[in-house]
């Protein structure tokens, strides 16, 4: 083969292989796994044991929020750094990865999101000693809370099982 066949065989191959990275990247980080929208909602196919991994982490935020909010009426701000912060990044780091390669980008970024703003309320709590500064945090957050119900919901793949 001649020296400039080579090289186009070469940008082929490269070229081929940048389009596979693009693809992976494109299905397992930005789209996730997703079905059919049921009621205007895009549906996350999980798989049941999945599904009650982010059913649980919910399950904490609302825990986690009513705690909160007891706290704050007894004007206990270290009570509310002790409930926030497991609720921050620490978290989101037990997801697993298999897991988090069905969530679409937006679904992982806004509950990233969330958790961050829960660190950054334990952080303030601790620094400022003012729970009318939680509260107001905890109304924003509660907005991604909001937005994301309204986005997503969670579905078993199609197909027989159990
Ligand atoms: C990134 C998206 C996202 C964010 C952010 C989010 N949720 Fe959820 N949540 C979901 C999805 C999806 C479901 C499943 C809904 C369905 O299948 O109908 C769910 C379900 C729940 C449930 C029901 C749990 C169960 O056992 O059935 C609760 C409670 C809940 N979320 C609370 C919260 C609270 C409180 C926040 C904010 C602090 C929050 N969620 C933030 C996506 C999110």
């Amino acid at each position: 083969m001649s020296a400039t066949k080579n090289t186009v065989v070469y940008r082929v191959i490269i070229g081929l292989l940048l389009l596979t990275i693009v693809g992976l990247v494109l299905k397992f980080v930005v789209l996730g796994r997703t079905g059919t929208e049921v009621d205007g909602r895009v549906t996350i196919l999980l798989d049941p044991s999945e599904r009650v991994v982010v059913l649980n982490e919910m399950r904490q935020f609302l825990v986690g929020i009513q705690q909160m909010l007891e706290a704050a009426e007894r004007k206990d701000a270290a009570a509310i750094v002790k409930i926030t912060r497991p609720l921050g990044m620490a978290a989101a780091h037990a997801v697993p990865p298999g897991l988090a390669a069905k969530l679409p980008l937006e679904f992982k970024t806004l509950g990233h999101s969330v958790h961050n703003d829960f660190d950054r309320i334990a952080m303030d709590a601790e620094a400022m000693n003012d729970v009318q500064l939680s509260l107001r945090q905890l109304g924003q957050t509660m907005n991604k809370c909001v937005a994301c119900h309204a986005t997503y919901q969670i579905a078993l793949p199609p197909g027989p099982r159990q």
